[in-house]
């Protein structure tokens, strides 16, 4: 799992990981014993070192004078595996023996030598996925108070966005709640508290939802645009069944299966298959509203191109803004497997895990709202009026004379082009200005 591949970085809850340790040292060792008394006896010449089990690793026959290397192990958090751990065979035929203490001895230097840095860069990365939830709450609200303040926007592919947007923000909040209390409170994970696996299962939820909505929003352009040709208005409700109602169902799947086949403390490790219950459903949701998208493009495209061209630019920008966002929501998916090799290339990698991850919100509020033409038109308007009105005050603060006419038909106008622009996805197209245009001419006319 990705969404909590932080936990893996940022610390280790000291007991239940020490059971762990002893349980894979343990198993390791087993396998080890089994390895030697299956392998073929040393059939080459010369002197050699015996097979052995130094404690952590198995070691193969060697050669006399030769270094033999193997990937350092897993079983402790700071320990590397990518990283090499050497044994030195002596030209005797003797395993080296440390100085200090004249006992065989396997050099694991390595294994650690980057810890500290690695450390640092999980508290980097701990801090940018709060600072990341954080931005993307307060741009969320900022966007949902523009959309319930604003009525001249309220249309039903907004009502969409703000589902969305309130899916969102829940999501920020419980993963921050999620980090603060638990992944970083190793005590907390220790005692293994209920709430916290209902934590858990709330924030696999919220992340259903997240991907559900932005189905809703592409099943809907898709609804309004190539199966009913810009026609009437929609029903919501199946659309707030498939974004609240259906995450429910793998998550909830997911937390009886956990607690039934790997219930670990507070459900924090991401090594298990059953996480593709809930991550398998998203992917297919991102699938299904990428060829949605697709399909309106191509009918945009193709079919609408002389009949409705001014619609059809139109329903461009509404679609565009889906577009870009469902392949950056998505690529996190597809890149999650390939981690590079080198060190480097990891940590780059890791940051960019963690934006695509963890700035989502910041992302969906600024392209669907920040960015949007109709929410910028609408708020320039409400800057000029504002202008207006103050300038009108000093003036009237210099002269008495009225000037109530402008200022009431600069309040009317504009509000009226709007409804009848945001009217025009469902009113069949007698619309011919886009809403960005509009939004232009009040401002020069009134700037
Ligand atoms: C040594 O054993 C390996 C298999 O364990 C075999 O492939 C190889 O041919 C043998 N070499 C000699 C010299 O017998
Ligand atoms: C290697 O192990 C075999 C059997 O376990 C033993 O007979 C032999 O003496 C050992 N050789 C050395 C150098 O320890
Ligand atoms: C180290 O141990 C080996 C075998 O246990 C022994 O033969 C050797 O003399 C010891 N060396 C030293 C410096 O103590
Ligand atoms: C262990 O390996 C490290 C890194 O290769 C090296 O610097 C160090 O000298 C080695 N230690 C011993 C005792 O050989």
């Amino acid at each position: 799992n990705i969404f909590t591949c932080i936990s893996q970085n940022v610390h280790v809850p000291v007991v239940t990981q020490k059971v762990e340790e002893r349980k894979k040292i343990i198993n390791g060792q087993y396998k080890c014993f089994e390895k030697m008394n299956r392998d073929q006896p040393y059939n080459k010449s010369g002197p050699y070192c015996n097979r052995t089990w130094d404690g952590w690793l198995c070691w193969d026959d060697t050669p006399a004078g030769t270094y033999t290397s193997q990937n350092c192990p897993n079983y402790f958090p700071d320990f590397d595996s990518t990283e090499k751990v050497t044994k030195y065979c002596d030209e005797t035929g003797n395993w080296f023996r440390h100085p200090e203490t004249n006992r065989t001895w396997s050099n694991y230097t390595l294994c650690i030598a980057h810890t500290k840095d690695k450390l640092k860069m999980a508290y980097i990365l701990y801090y940018m996925a709060i600072v990341g939830h954080a931005l993307s709450i307060v741009s969320l609200l900022i966007s949902l108070a523009i959309f319930f303040y604003f009525r001249s926007l309220s249309c039903q592919r907004i009502t969409l966005h703000k589902n969305l947007f309130c899916s969102y923000v829940l999501n920020s909040a419980f993963t921050i709640v999620n980090l603060i209390t638990v992944v970083n409170n190793p005590k907390v994970v220790q005692r293994n508290p209920i709430g916290c696996k209902v934590l858990h299962f709330f924030h696999m939820y919220m992340l259903g939802c997240n991907y559900f909505w932005m189905l809703c929003e592409g099943i809907y352009l898709h609804t309004l645009i190539v199966v009913a040709v810009f026609a009437e208005e929609q029903h919501l409700h199946w659309y707030y069944l498939l974004g609240w109602g259906f995450p429910l169902v793998p998550a909830s799947i997911h937390a009886v299966a956990r607690k039934k086949y790997f219930d670990d403390n507070c459900w924090m490790s991401v090594d298990t298959h059953l996480l593709y219950v809930v991550h398998g459903p998203i992917m297919a949701a991102l699938l299904v509203n990428l060829f949605f998208l697709l399909n309106i493009v191509r009918v945009l495209v193709t079919k609408l191109r002389d009949t409705h061209r001014a619609e059809s630019n139109m329903y461009m920008k509404a679609v565009r803004a889906t577009l870009i966002l469902v392949p950056l929501l998505g690529i996190q998916f597809v890149i999650f497997p390939w981690r590079p090799e080198n060190r480097l290339a990891g940590e780059i990698y890791d940051y960019i895990m963690h934006i695509l991850m963890n700035y989502q919100g910041l992302l969906v509020a600024t392209i669907f709202c920040f960015f949007n033409g109709e929410v910028q038109g609408t708020l320039k308007r409400q800057w000029m009026q504002y202008k207006t009105q103050w300038g009108q005050r000093r003036r009237e603060h210099c002269s008495t004379r009225s000037t109530s006419y402008t200022a009431t038909s600069i309040t009317e106008v504009p509000a009226f082009m709007y409804q009848h622009d945001c009217n025009s996805e469902h009113l069949n197209g007698k619309q011919t200005e886009d809403s960005e245009l509009v939004a232009l001419k009040t401002g020069e006319t009134y700037a």
